[in-house]
């Protein structure tokens, strides 16, 4: 101890956009109590970790960083590793004696007290130093916390955490706990500030982000508002459950002009049976009836999806299904995942001679994914030659080329600059990886002076 506050810190995310999100709002919360953010674990005093827990292979990951960062310790012994998220939420305590260097164990429910847990660990060394925050409450809605946003193009908004399904092969029930709804008051007021600030495109992100509810504000009427929220020109949403995908919030989508034109809709299996058998709650039929509906509302929608391979007691000619409904349905994009047996999760309680093999899981999965690339290539390359709006977000890999997205998610590079980032430009999609896109630049229909 040399008596020092620790006043840096940094917060190194892995996982889904909701984490994202999450270490955005610790970023706030730290800021907020007069930490500077810093951008690198070597200058910082306070290094959190956010972690994720839905496959095995997201925490092998994490634990592989965690010893790496422990090294900073040697020349820094002040220097303070938490690790925060679902992993540590899932793993406990027992995180704190398989990794002897981690001083801080946090769940997702504990962020609000993230100041509090560093000042009372400061003052303690060696063995002492150590803590774990892990209770989840149905009262933390995140209420009031502000988060530090990284990004001035787009901006992720969580509406609700937590989820009240059971999925049998997931871990997030677990380990973010129950559906908690934030108050939409509160959500509007947060993108009018935002839109102020000149952020154009939110995401608004929940577990099963259309079964939100709060009051008499569903899902549907929380999208309207923000899509009419002025200065707000883009809004996607993200990850919805097939069930919620009403009427009502098809209308929305349709009928709002800053409603994206994509739908990340994850059906996870293409045969009843499994479906059944991971808890679902619905058929082939009546996800293609959903499909079916969005596409009658939104001709052009792209859409996305997740899809795991392997379940306990899949059988080659269920995951023939899964190949079946992937060539019906022609997603723009697909995630594919090979299972993941996670503790405590329903699914690794069905009889073990169920589960497939490693070998047979990584066999579906390649299968898998030749066929949805396939289709992807063949979506894009029919889209070559059209022209589309991009929001240029950041620069590319290339010297004097940068990123955007088309209003149908589809991730494009223009020849630009970092100072681009925010606008809008309207682009000659000119060929495709299959994945992504060159483009060039238009204005009035013509390529910019100078760009080839
Ligand atoms: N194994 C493999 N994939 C999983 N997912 C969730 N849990 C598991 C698991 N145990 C996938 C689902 C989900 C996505 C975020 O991760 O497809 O939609």
């Amino acid at each position: 101890m040399n008596g020092t506050k620790p006043r840096r810190a940094y917060v190194e995310t892995y996982g889904c956009q909701m984490n994202i999100s999450d270490g955005e709002l610790m970023e706030g919360v730290l800021e907020g109590e007069g930490y500077e953010i810093v951008s690198s674990a070597e200058e910082a005093d306070v290094i959190l970790v956010n972690t994720c827990a839905i496959r095995e292979h997201a925490e092998r990951r994490v634990l592989g960083r965690v010893g790496q960062l422990s090294g900073l310790k040697r020349t820094n012994p002040d220097l303070v590793i938490g690790v925060t998220g679902c992993m540590a939420q899932r793993l406990g305590e027992g995180l704190l004696e398989k990794a002897p260097h981690v001083d801080l164990v946090m769940g997702p429910d504990g962020y609000r007290t993230l100041p509090e847990a560093l000042a009372r660990l400061r003052p303690l060394s060696g063995n002492a130093r150590r803590l774990s925050v892990l209770h989840l409450t149905l009262d933390e809605n995140y209420q009031g916390l502000e988060q530090r946003r990284r990004s001035t193009v787009g901006a992720w908004v969580p509406i609700q955490r937590g989820c009240d399904h059971r999925c049998t092969f997931c871990i997030v029930p677990y380990v973010r706990g129950a559906e908690k709804n934030r108050d939409p008051q509160e959500i509007l007021g947060e993108i009018r500030r935002i839109a102020d600030e000149g952020i154009t495109e939110v995401t608004l992100l929940g577990q099963t982000v259309n079964s939100y509810v709060s009051g008499d504000w569903p899902f549907p009427r929380l999208l309207q508002a923000v899509a009419r929220v002025d200065g707000i020109r883009r809004v996607r949403y993200t990850s919805p459950h097939p069930n919620d995908v009403t009427p009502d919030l098809v209308d929305v989508m349709a009928m709002e002009e800053a409603v994206c034109e994509h739908v990340h809709l994850p059906v996870q299996s293409g045969n009843d049976r499994t479906l059944k058998r991971m808890v679902r709650r619905y058929t082939v039929d009546s996800f293609m009836e959903k499909v079916a509906m969005i596409r009658q509302a939104m001709p052009k929608v792209a859409l996305s999806t997740d899809i795991i391979v392997g379940f306990p007691g899949e059988s080659e000619s269920e995951f023939q299904d899964t190949l079946d409904l992937v060539r019906e349905v022609r997603f723009d994009e697909a995630f594919t995942y090979k299972y993941s047996p996670r503790e405590g999760t329903p699914a690794t309680r069905l009889p073990p001679g169920q589960f497939v093999s490693d070998a047979e899981g990584q066999d579906r999965l390649e299968r898998l994914i030749e066929v949805t690339r396939g289709i992807q290539a063949e979506i894009n390359r029919a889209e070559v030659g059209t022209v589309v709006e991009l929001l240029l977000e950041r620069t590319g890999k290339h010297e004097g080329t940068v990123l955007g997205r088309t209003r149908r998610s589809k991730a494009v590079v223009v020849p630009g600059e970092a100072s681009d980032a925010g606008r809008y430009v309207s682009a000659l999609l000119t060929s495709t990886t299959g994945a992504t896109f060159v483009a060039e630049r238009l204005e009035a229909g013509k390529p910019l002076a100078g760009v080839s």
